[in-house]
């Protein structure tokens, strides 16, 4: 198992690794309302995603929430995570997925290496638009037909409450979804499709969940 180079935050992938080993879920906690708006997340992006098997990266697997839907459907997954636990995780639940520690702004793959590149709930533990714009640059880097990304955004009041608020070691921003529009425009990409979660206002739900593609025809 390789490790790329890395730009982590040790203390943020320390508490991830301890919380990998207490046994961070796999399933949903539905009884939160975090966990139903993460659930609606992974829905639809699960029906963006035709049945045919791709090759896909999930950046930031944790337990495999994606990896494992995803490598049930048939396609070639690898989960990528900074977190040994969270990968041991998926390693414990199937062999058909592979597995690799590693940072999402500095993926250990070749240009367009896979198809799709899925890298949701994890722009919000790093800690500035700089380490945000990286991971987004490298997803499309190694992706050669659409990228997944999601905000979890700034401009709802009671999410960036929340996340300023918070006193753990997790690191958790809350940003913006012209941030990230921005980043995607920077690397050639074009929005393709997008939702806003737990909001009928896009504009300012808590999250927005974003399909952009490589190539030149999209609504950008
Ligand atoms: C909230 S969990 C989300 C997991 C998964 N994407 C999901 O939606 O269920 C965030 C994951 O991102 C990982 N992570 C955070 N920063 C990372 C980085 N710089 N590189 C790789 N993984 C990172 C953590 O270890 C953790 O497993």
């Amino acid at each position: 198992m390789a490790m790329s180079d890395s730009n982590w935050d040790e203390q943020s992938r320390t508490a991830w690794e301890r919380y990998g080993t207490e046994g961070y879920p796999v399933q949903f906690d539905e009884d939160t309302l975090s966990g139903k708006l993460q659930k609606k997340e992974l829905l639809w992006i699960l029906s963006q995603i035709p049945q045919k098997r791709f090759k896909i990266l999930d950046a930031g697997c944790g337990p495999g929430r994606y990896s494992l839907e995803l490598t049930k459907r048939k396609n070639e997954v690898v989960g990528l995570d900074f977190a040994q636990p969270m990968l041991k995780q998926i390693r414990n639940k199937t062999k058909e997925c592979a597995v690799l520690q590693g940072d999402i702004q500095y993926l250990p793959f070749t240009d367009e290496r896979f198809d799709i590149v899925i890298m949701v709930n994890v722009l919000q533990h790093l800690k500035t638009p700089q380490m945000r714009f990286l991971a987004v640059k490298e997803a499309f880097r190694v992706s050669k037909e659409y990228v997944f990304v999601d905000v979890k955004n700034k401009l709802n009041p009671i999410l960036s409450r929340r996340y300023k608020n918070v006193k753990d070691e997790f690191i958790r921003t809350a940003y913006s979804h012209s941030e990230i529009k921005q980043a995607i425009k920077k690397c050639n990409g074009r929005i393709v499709g997008s939702k806003g979660i737990g909001f009928p206002i896009k504009g300012i739900a808590p999250f927005i969940v974003i399909k952009a593609s490589k190539s030149p025809r999209g609504d950008s």
